[in-house]
């Protein structure tokens, strides 16, 4: 049976009616067609689902989303405003902070929380900070110069 839930999702308040085993992940991406969200794994291990809540990262296939009542989600779709790049997302453009791509929203939404929470001060804190966000290209490095670039 449904569940009723109220949230906000990239600053639109939404009033939803969902199945209690869809996961966030599939909510975005499947119901509400935000895309730039990805699935990698599907089972918390490789960081590509990163999203925040209330300004928290979360790995959205981790968390049902009848979890998000009373929620703000800011996904990668929510980060630029008024027609320009999010500091974080141009600072990835600067230092090519990915190849494929593939990885890069749950980089950008998993860098942005690291600054906010305070943990950019030297690389191995970033570094750390960042482990849980996989890059099979090995982007780490201009990542890791990313994040310095916009903390600074
Ligand atoms: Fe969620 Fe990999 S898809 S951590």
């Amino acid at each position: 049976e449904n569940v009723p839930v109220t949230l906000e999702i990239n600053g639109v308040r939404k009033k939803l009616s969902i199945d209690p085993r869809t996961t966030t992940l599939d909510l975005l991406r499947e119901q509400l067609g935000l895309t730039g969200t990805k699935k990698g794994c599907d089972y918390g291990q490789c960081g590509a689902c990163t999203v925040l809540m209330d300004g928290e990262r979360i790995n959205s296939c981790l968390t049902f989303a009848v979890m998000l009542n009373g929620k703000k989600i800011t996904t990668i779709e929510g980060l630029a405003t008024g027609g320009e790049l999010h500091p974080m997302q141009a600072a990835f453009v600067k230092h090519d902070g990915f190849q494929c791509g593939y990885c890069t929203p749950g980089q950008i939404m998993s860098a942005v929380a690291c600054i906010r929470e305070g943990h950019a001060n030297t690389d191995d804190e970033i570094r750390e900070y960042m482990s849980g966000n996989i890059c099979r290209c090995g982007a780490y490095p201009n990542i890791v110069n990313a994040i310095k670039d916009v903390k600074n």
